[in-house]
């Protein structure tokens, strides 16, 4: 283990006792105070579920919390159009859905790339004519390094994916929503959007980037029926996770214990409160920073 990786792997120990609670005391509790993890849906897609017909537009469904998205609004009956870069697993998920009943088509873009987003929402208008709900959640991480030791080439990723990722595909859905006259916009923000952990400070500037202008957003287009609301995570079962458990040299154990509920959040456990954030139930929503972070930390 690095140094800097040692360091921070006692960080993390640090985070559960500012919680508040000693890690023996959460593990003791956790059974007692926490609902069972839910699961992905499974079966038959419901054509006439909550979404019935509505679309919806996901970038970063590849794979992850975004997957678990395109698969939660399809078995509820939402036609689903998304994106990511890596092709096999894209159409991988797209068949899968239709497999099971539900209505999705994968294409190929990279939120990076303005020409792209700007193909992706309109290959979404061409298909379906509308865009009733966006879940602007792809985005990255990478390992972690202090300030001075990052390279360029690692911010300009990381905030070109995250935040300029977020930018673009609001700036070619709102429009649409415009035209329209409403929509829903859900952004992928994350604890890290509002809390600061040293050595990945490009990501938290790249999500409290998020933060700024889902509020702004909001502002703006709050009066012609278009809500804009982001979702703050704590840690949820991904390959990004998985990643972050190799990067930081962390056990999965460890990495949890600094969060006051003590287990990582199912991908399903995000998407369920995405979908509440997408629902008629939150019609007076807008401009939020929903946190789904186990109690979080800091
Ligand atoms: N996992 C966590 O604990 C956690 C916590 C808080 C927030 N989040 C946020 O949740 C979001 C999803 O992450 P995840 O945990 O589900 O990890 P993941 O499995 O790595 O998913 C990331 C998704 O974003 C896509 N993506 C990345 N760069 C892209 C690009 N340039 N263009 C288009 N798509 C791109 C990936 O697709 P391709 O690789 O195929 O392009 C993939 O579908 C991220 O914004 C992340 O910051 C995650």
């Amino acid at each position: 283990m690095s140094n800097f990786s040692r360091r921070k792997a006692l960080s993390l120990g640090t985070a559960a006792s500012a919680a508040g609670l000693a890690t023996a005391f959460v593990a003791s509790t956790a059974q007692s105070n926490t609902q069972q993890p839910i699961a992905s849906a499974t079966g038959q897609a419901n054509p006439e579920g909550q979404f019935s017909e509505k679309v919806v537009l996901i970038t970063g469904a590849t794979s992850g919390i975004g997957e678990a998205a395109a698969r939660a609004f399809a078995h509820e009956g939402a036609i689903v159009h998304f994106c990511g870069r890596r092709e096999n697993l894209g159409n991988q998920v797209a068949q899968s859905i239709t497999a099971s009943g539900g209505k999705a088509t994968y294409q190929k873009a990279d939120v990076r790339v303005e020409q792209e987003v700007k193909a992706f929402v309109n290959g979404c208008l061409e298909r379906y004519g509308r865009v009733d709900i966006a879940f602007n959640n792809a985005g990255i991480d990478r390992p972690p390094a202090p300030l001075a030791d990052t390279t360029t080439e690692v911010w300009d990723d990381i905030i070109n994916t995250n935040a300029r990722g977020i930018f673009l595909a609001m700036k070619y859905e709102i429009p649409q929503m415009l035209k329209q006259q409403g929509g829903i916009i859900v952004n992928m923000s994350s604890l890290g959007g509002h809390r600061v952990f040293p050595g990945i400070s490009p990501y938290h500037a790249s999500k409290y980037a998020v933060e700024a202008i889902t509020k702004g957003a909001a502002k703006e287009y709050a009066e012609q029926n278009i809500r804009v609301n982001a979702i703050a995570p704590g840690l949820v079962e991904t390959p990004m996770t998985e990643r972050q458990i190799r990067d930081w040299n962390v056990t999965r154990e460890e990495l949890a214990s600094g969060y006051p509920i003590n287990r990582i959040s199912t991908p399903e456990e995000q998407v369920r409160v995405v979908m509440f954030m997408c629902s008629p139930e939150a019609s007076y929503m807008t401009g939020a920073i929903v946190s789904v972070d186990g109690g979080g930390w800091g």
